[in-house]
């Protein structure tokens, strides 16, 4: 048995994914913390976590390397007592694949009004609504990282007409791009269905707000503003997002995440015609591709050579 154990803290479906790492890790001590009782830490090198308990990972004598379960890592970077050793986020084909087909499937739906034919098939009404084509429409995408610029390169063969903003300047072939605070304004207004792939940072934190929807643009042929957040809820505000649908300044949303999960059977965002929600699921981690995931990186560090997708700490994200 190799002595450089694993300590899994990942709460979501974590049975099923403690089992992909019992197959590919046989001789090493797994820990599946939180389902099993656990009294010793030593001796394991390696956690694997998703929104775990604060404080434990301070109590493993051995640890060297941090694995987020997901491509954000709010989740980790929020305990006040992280040790300092490498973060490590799941960056990976299976994970931006999903992230690609959830946002590509809400511009669609909102294009081709999906929701309001809905209604209609549920009235029995034969009844055809204008749309604009792709071509006339202008998607903006804040984040232009792994999932944005995946999410930019699906949308570019549909015809959409591509604006990206970042932190720092990019280069993409047939998307406008713009950058930082100073840049954000003009992004917005050439914008009328709007993504949000942003990590939660104290910077991101509640960006998604009415002063910023109001300076969406109002003159496309959309008839107003769409805004879809997969990014993280905290960045958003929703009570805000809500007066927006009310007032018309936004004509349509889809949601994945929010500010406080589940959302609350009470929220208005369930109610509206124009709205989608979905529980947080846009790219979830697939427990085979999360465990290849870090068995690769694992096998990385031991052979002595660099890991990959190491978190900037002071960054955020
Ligand atoms: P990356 O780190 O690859 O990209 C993040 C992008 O956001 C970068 O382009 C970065 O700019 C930009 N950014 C960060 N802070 C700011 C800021 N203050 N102003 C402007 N731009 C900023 O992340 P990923 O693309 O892999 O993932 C993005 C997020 O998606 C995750 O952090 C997570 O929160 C969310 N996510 C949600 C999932 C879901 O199921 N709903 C699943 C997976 C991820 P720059 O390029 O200059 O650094
Ligand atoms: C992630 C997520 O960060 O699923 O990967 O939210």
């Amino acid at each position: 048995m190799s002595s450089k154990g694993l300590l899994l803290n990942i709460r979501l479906d974590a049975e099923r994914k403690a089992e992909a790492f019992r197959s590919l890790f046989p001789d090493r001590r797994i820990v599946n913390y939180g389902h099993e009782d656990v009294d010793d830490l030593a001796g394991l090198t390696y956690a694997v976590v998703w929104s775990h308990e604060h404080g434990l990972l301070a109590r493993m004598p051995d640890l060297e390397v941090i694995f987020s379960l997901g491509a954000g890592v709010d989740h980790v970077l929020s305990d006040p007592n992280l040790p300092d050793v490498p973060l490590v986020r799941f960056v990976d084909a299976n994970l931006t694949g999903r992230m690609v087909e959830w946002v590509t499937l809400q511009v669609l739906i909102h294009l081709r009004r999906q929701r309001e034919y809905d209604t209609l098939q549920r009235k029995r009404e034969w009844h055809e609504l204008d749309a604009p084509a792709a071509h006339e429409v202008r998607v903006g995408i804040m984040g232009l990282g792994e999932l944005g610029t995946a999410c930019l390169e699906v949308l570019k063969p549909l015809g959409f007409q591509l604006n990206g903003w970042s932190r720092s300047r990019k280069t993409i072939a047939g998307v406008t791009c713009f950058s930082g605070d100073s840049e954000l304004d003009s992004f917005l207004g050439s914008t009328d269905i709007l993504v949000s792939l942003l990590p939660y940072t104290a910077e991101t934190h509640g960006i998604l707000n009415r002063s910023l929807f109001e300076k969406l643009a109002k003159d496309g042929a959309l008839g107003g503003p769409v805004v879809i957040n997969a990014g993280r809820g905290k960045s958003q505000v929703d009570t805000d997002i809500v007066s927006c649908l009310e007032d018309g300044t936004l004509t349509g949303v889809s949601l994945d995440v929010f500010e406080n999960e589940p959302l609350a059977a009470s929220s208005p965002l369930w109610g509206f015609e124009n709205v989608i929600v979905t529980p947080h699921m846009a790219a979830v981690s697939e427990a085979n591709a999360l465990s290849n995931h870090v068995a690769n990186q694992i096998r990385r560090y031991e052979a002595g050579e660099e890991l990959e997708h190491v978190v900037e700490k002071t960054r955020g994200y």
